[in-house]
């Protein structure tokens, strides 16, 4: 049975919640390009924040990089992406529509949806021709041919050119990785399904460099690493599963993806990429920069252009796959509309703790303000004093926030307030004071 396509609810939830809005949308909206709303960047920065933590921070043989979006134009004839980065692209004379030739079986004719672009007896496609994904530009005031440049289509090339730079000011020893964390830019033919596939993305990806023969122990050990900090995130095992590529790309020696199910008519897809990519990076930009990319093992005397297991990760996807893993809608005793839920795991929801003065009388709202302030120099906090009660939880459960906090009459006499849990509803009558310690225990970074 597939799950649900939760897709639709989440679109509008996310638009109407502050989450993520279309793009220049009073314009009419660009093309499959999205912005993060005040919920949906700090949904996404605790998602990063999560992975360069795990992958930098708490690792002493991973540093971290920020390289430029532009590059030198010859980066990418040497990686390959000039002649190489190209998809079979189709038109239909009579309906205009576009679509990538060899994926004709997941696309829908428009004039007539049951059918796929081809099938339908109106359809004239053209001959397949090669597009290139790359988004080109110009650098300086001239739009010639000698200052074209490419926005980046993957963070990787970054980190290979600056191998040794890294290598040496760290003074690490092979195996060591680098990490960045950054956009990418796809000029995709058939983007789609909200944030999955976009033209501007942000990629996670890590470059291990290994000593040849070595590598495929590595390999071993980073796909089993990443599906670790998957399932960390509070994704469901169910929903995640490893595919092999059939098809090896001709510089990739073996190639694994961890496909997150996505339900409905999307399903299982892929949200991470974890290569061997041999030498083969490395040695085209000595081949192409002139520059010997090798590491010196100085014990052993021995030099070598190392091998490249790399790990890469679209923040943006999984970003999709946490909040479609996270929506539910469940049913309330005495609420006939129910409540819609997104069980984001403690570490990425946007807010942590929301606080609520049941009345405006009594010295409540100040009461429910002085905590909120001083629980906001930890922990990002809301305050809601609009509503019923009831109506304040149900606003807080759709955005993930995994405690609300309510300061009642007994508040201001005692000092005590009720924390309520999402997940179990149970609520704890505690101190004020011992808030912070509480929240503390209960929400891991
Ligand atoms: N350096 C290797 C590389 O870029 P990839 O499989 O093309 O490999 C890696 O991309 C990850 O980047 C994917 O698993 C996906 O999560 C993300 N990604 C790729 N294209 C994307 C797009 N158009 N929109 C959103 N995310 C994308």
């Amino acid at each position: 049975m597939p799950l649900p396509d939760v897709m639709d609810k989440l679109v509008s939830l996310c638009k109407r919640r502050g989450f993520i809005f279309q793009s220049s949308e009073i314009y009419g909206g660009t093309g499959s390009v999205w912005d993060y709303g005040p919920l949906g960047v700090e949904l996404k920065k605790n998602l990063k924040d999560s992975w360069w933590r795990a992958m930098v921070r708490s690792r002493d043989d991973i540093e971290g990089l920020d390289a430029a979006i532009l590059m030198h134009p010859r980066v990418w004839e040497a990686s390959g992406h000039v002649a190489g980065f190209v998809d079979p692209l189709v038109d239909c004379r009579t309906c205009k529509g576009r679509f990538r030739a060899d994926k004709l079986e997941d696309a829908q004719c428009p004039q007539k949806p049951s059918k796929h672009p081809g099938e339908h007896t109106a359809c004239q496609l053209t001959e397949a021709r090669q597009f290139n994904l790359m988004f080109k530009t110009f650098m300086g005031p001239l739009e010639e041919t000698a200052s074209v440049v490419y926005l980046r289509p993957e963070t990787a090339q970054g980190i290979f050119v600056n191998f040794l730079n890294v290598q040496q000011a760290s003074r690490q020893k092979v195996p060591f990785g680098i990490a960045q964390i950054g956009k990418a830019f796809r000029n995709e033919i058939t983007p789609g399904n909200f944030i999955f596939r976009t033209r501007e993305f942000e990629q996670m990806e890590m470059q291990f460099f290994v000593e040849p023969g070595t590598d495929e122990e590595h390999f071993e050990y980073w796909k089993a690493e990443r599906m670790r900090w998957h399932h960390s995130l509070g994704l469901s095992p169910d929903r995640l599963r490893y595919k092999a590529h059939e098809q090896l790309a001709h510089y990739a020696r073996a190639a694994f993806d961890i496909e997150f199910d996505f339900g409905g008519t999307l399903g299982f897809q892929e949200i991470e990429g974890i290569h061997n990519r041999t030498d083969f990076d490395l040695g085209r930009h000595q081949e192409y920069s002139g520059k010997k990319l090798e590491y010196f093992d100085q014990p052993r005397n021995k030099r070598y252009v190392p091998f490249v297991i790399e790990t890469s990760v679209g923040a943006d996807r999984v970003t999709l796959a946490a909040l479609v893993n996270a929506y539910r809608e469940e049913a309330v005793e005495g609420e006939p509309e129910g409540r819609v839920v997104l069980g984001l795991h403690p570490s990425l929801a946007p807010i942590k703790a929301a606080v609520f003065a049941l009345t405006k009388k009594e010295g409540q709202p100040e009461m429910a303000h002085r905590i909120a302030g001083e629980l906001r120099r930890h922990f990002p906090v809301d305050y809601d004093e609009t509503g019923s009660i009831g109506k304040r939880y149900r606003r807080q459960d759709e955005v993930g926030t995994p405690f609300c906090i309510t300061v009642d009459g007994d508040s201001t006499k005692d000092g005590t307030v009720t924390v309520r849990d999402r997940d179990t509803l149970k609520q704890d009558r505690i101190a004020a004071d011992a808030l912070r310690a509480y929240l503390e225990e209960r929400l891991p970074s």
